[in-house]
């Protein structure tokens, strides 16, 4: 585990010099909040700390009635919402604690948030953390929140701008300065403003020379100190000392994805992959990499890392987010007709296991697709099930996405399972604009562009072919530089 530059935790004085006052009269609560904090913007759990339930078991011990730290733990738990009555309990109880009298105001509004964001009321938690902003500018608990949720209602403006509006009230020597810059360079991405958005990633994790050399001849916490007085010299930008920014090194493989830059893009990763190959980003940040192959046509590389550590990540993990990656890469794969030979039953237990989830369309998607490749109609009608049933209980915002757009998109991938492409294209067609409602950033969404794209090819239909057609001439015109486009555009064209 390579060192953090911020290990040394903030006690109560500390963030109330920050303009983050806390109620809590217990350090180790505050400093637990901090440690807590620093691992889930860094996405890795902390061995030394013995990872985020152990900091977590350490605040609430400290202090049981801390209501900043329930609200940031219950705010985490974002797969318990709509279904998990213990989950309710515990929000519930974490409401009554934000009354009392000596918690702060901007702590009650987080525990206000994380109610709304209980009962799927994303907008209003958003409005909510956006709103302790105003006075809080350095409260990264907002910040992260608003990230996540962003990500999950495909809000690229929303992705951006919250981070823009604070950056100005960060200075370099923040412990988590770094990590601003890296979530402000992703918001930046996802509107297509590749140049800024690599400076920011850049800043916020380049791989520097002198710190090689540092991490390689001096011991951690020497190398932690000497960051630290560099930071204050203000010699080197905050996180340029942390080449393990893992979210910085993701934001340039979007860009590299964005921008067309495959080989940059592969070069890049490889470079960096010790940086990231522990962190939860661990299976997202190889199918980045397995994108550059598909793109360019190596079918054989992409499959290689998929073999070898996505899908053995989604397995041991049993995650999600991993699922995501996995079934999105084998459908490109498969749909450019590369054998995917047995791998779709290796999504069996863990496609089962969250078919009712529903609290990200684009990962619904993902679940019912590796469920229908998989063979298992049965699954992928009880997510679509689900699904009508979180509209019909009209369960938060979430719920016009899916009756609007999710439940289509998956009716639309059932067509295409059955051969009938025809009307695969009539479901997806008018859905063009709407893609972003599935929420993720653009490359996952790409998936949505590659079904549409190959049902129209697969069409017996000339219109259909004519919108694939289209379709791969847009795709040419945004990447400039689309090996992808170019050999599916060939296709057609001597079909
Ligand atoms: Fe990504």
């Amino acid at each position: 585990m390579p060192p953090h530059p911020h290990c040394h935790w903030r006690d109560s004085q500390a963030w109330k010099q920050l303009g983050l006052e806390m109620s809590t009269t217990s350090d180790e609560a505050c400093k637990m909040y901090d440690a807590i904090l620093t691992q889930v913007v860094n996405h890795f759990d902390d061995g030394a700390l013995g990872g985020m339930a152990k900091c977590l078991e350490r605040m609430t011990e400290a202090d049981p009635n801390f209501v900043l730290g329930l609200a940031m733990k219950h705010s985490f738990n974002l797969q318990l919402i709509h279904h998990n009555y213990t989950h309710a309990q515990e929000v519930y109880h974490m409401m009554e604690l934000s009354q009392q009298p000596h918690v702060k105001p901007w702590e009650r509004k987080h525990a206000e948030a994380t109610k709304l964001l209980s009962e799927g009321k994303f907008n209003d938690a958003c409005s909510l953390w956006e709103d302790i902003l105003l006075d809080h500018p350095k409260d990264l608990l907002s910040l992260k929140m608003l990230h996540e949720i962003y990500i999950i209602n495909g809000n690229s403006c929303g992705l951006r701008d919250s981070i823009a509006r604070v950056a100005p009230y960060w200075t370099p020597d923040m412990p988590h300065y770094g990590d601003m810059l890296a979530m402000y360079g992703f918001g930046l991405e996802e509107t297509n403003m590749y140049d800024v958005a690599r400076q920011k990633a850049q800043q916020a994790g380049c791989l520097n020379i002198l710190i090689l050399i540092l991490t390689v001849f001096i011991e951690n916490d020497t190398f932690v100190h000497l960051s630290h007085v560099l930071r204050k010299l203000g010699i080197m930008h905050a996180l340029e000392i942390n080449p393990y920014n893992a979210w910085a090194t993701h934001c340039l493989a979007h860009v590299n994805e964005m921008t067309g830059n495959h080989k940059d893009g592969l070069a890049f990763m490889a470079e960096t992959e010790a940086n990231w190959n522990y962190t939860s980003l661990k299976s997202h940040n190889y199918w980045h990499w397995a994108l550059y192959y598909h793109e360019m046509g190596d079918f054989e590389s992409a499959a290689g890392l998929l073999d070898n550590q996505i899908l053995p990540t989604m397995k041991e993990t049993k995650s999600w987010f991993a699922l995501t990656d996995a079934a999105s890469l084998c459908f490109r794969l498969e749909a450019e007709d590369y054998d995917i030979g047995n791998r779709w039953p290796q999504f069996a237990e863990i496609a089962k296991d969250n078919k009712y989830n529903h609290v990200m369309p684009y990962a619904d998607f993902n679940v019912a697709l590796a469920s229908l490749r998989g063979g298992d109609w049965e699954s992928a009608q009880g997510m679509l099930e689900g699904l009508k049933k979180v509209v019909k209980n009209n369960e938060g915002d979430i719920a016009r996405a899916y009756n609007e757009v999710t439940i289509p998109v998956i009716e639309a991938t059932m067509a295409y399972e059955k051969g009938d492409f025809d009307r695969a294209v009539d479901i997806l067609k008018p859905l063009k604009y709407q893609m972003y409602r599935m929420g993720g950033s653009h490359a996952q969404r790409d998936i949505f562009n590659n079904l549409t794209i190959h049902a129209g090819l697969r069409s017996k239909r000339p219109e259909n072919q004519n919108f694939a057609s289209q379709l791969l001439h847009t795709r040419k015109q945004l990447k400039v530089n689309s090996p992808l486009a170019d050999r599916l555009l060939l296709g057609l064209a001597t079909a």
